[in-house]
């Protein structure tokens, strides 16, 4: 038990939103119905950080320690993130939803090393709003979720980044106006279940030789609506296969590109 509340604890604490109401609410809600307690389990066997090479790495080590309190992403998020944009080839990179800029930040770092000059789009609604059109299925989120961040802000953090553009609103509707073809690499980190479907709806016509799609929630107990996109799109898309990453992210690839 004592465990368990030190988890919960530290869950909290390593959270950007941790001072959002909602989120503090969820979190209790959780503790209080102790609804799922096999979820939080100890990782046992730990993982054996010392003989991996990607954390001996100091740019990848300076990155993190940069975002961490900026990006809702764990250690092992990050690190799938930074060798996936190692691994996909030229083209355009881009974020779904940027919330505070941590993973904006993390990615431009990994292009710096990775595919220096490559343009970076990062999009998120910011103060304006958190979501578009909630199901049923996105039951944990509220409209208003996420407004506690500025695009502003998120603009200066990444205004050392010269090919970085940070665009204010709802994808794939903010897109308009680009030019997003040849797009090599999108983390899609939006959550819920209508704007996954419509992202990988624009993406998958737009795609470079060797590029990815990194879900972010993927199988995660909050965000359903992530899976079950990913289902319907993949039901209609039968070139494209999927990977889930552990923790919760998933690869998504068209085999036609590859
Ligand atoms: C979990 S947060 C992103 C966290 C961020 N990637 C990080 O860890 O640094 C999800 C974000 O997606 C945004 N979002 C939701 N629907 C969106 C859409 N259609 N287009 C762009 N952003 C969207 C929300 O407003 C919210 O800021």
């Amino acid at each position: 038990m004592i465990r368990e509340m030190r988890q919960h604890l530290a869950n909290w604490k390593a959270n950007p939103r941790r001072a959002e109401l909602p989120y503090i609410f969820s979190r209790l809600r959780e503790l209080a119905r102790n609804r799922r307690p096999e979820l939080e389990p100890p990782l046992d066997p730990p993982v054996e950080t010392s003989s991996v090479a990607l954390l001996h790495d100091p740019a990848f080590l300076r990155s993190v320690a940069q975002v961490k309190d900026r990006t809702c992403l764990d250690a092992p998020r990050l690190a799938n993130l930074w060798t996936l944009v190692r691994t996909v080839g030229p083209g355009k990179f881009l974020e779904v939803g940027s919330f505070r800029g941590g993973t904006a930040l993390h990615l431009c770092n990994a292009i710096d090393c990775f595919h220096p000059g490559s343009p970076f789009y990062s999009f998120d609604p910011f103060e304006q709003a958190g979501f578009e059109n909630l199901t049923d299925c996105d039951h944990v989120f509220k409209a208003a979720d996420f407004t506690n961040t500025r695009y502003e802000e998120v603009r200066a953090l990444l205004a050392g980044k010269p090919n970085a553009q940070v665009m204010q609103g709802f994808f794939p509707a903010a897109a308009a106006g680009l030019e997003l073809d040849q797009i090599a690499f999108c983390h899609l980190d939006v959550d819920i279940y209508a704007a996954t479907r419509d992202s990988l709806n624009f993406l998958s016509t737009r795609l470079a030789p060797r590029s990815a799609v990194m879900l972010d929630d993927l199988d995660h107990c909050e965000t359903p609506g992530v899976r079950m996109a990913v289902e319907e799109f993949l039901a209609g898309h039968p070139g494209f296969l999927l990977f889930p990453v552990f923790p919760c992210q998933g690869i998504l690839i068209s085999k036609a590109l590859w």
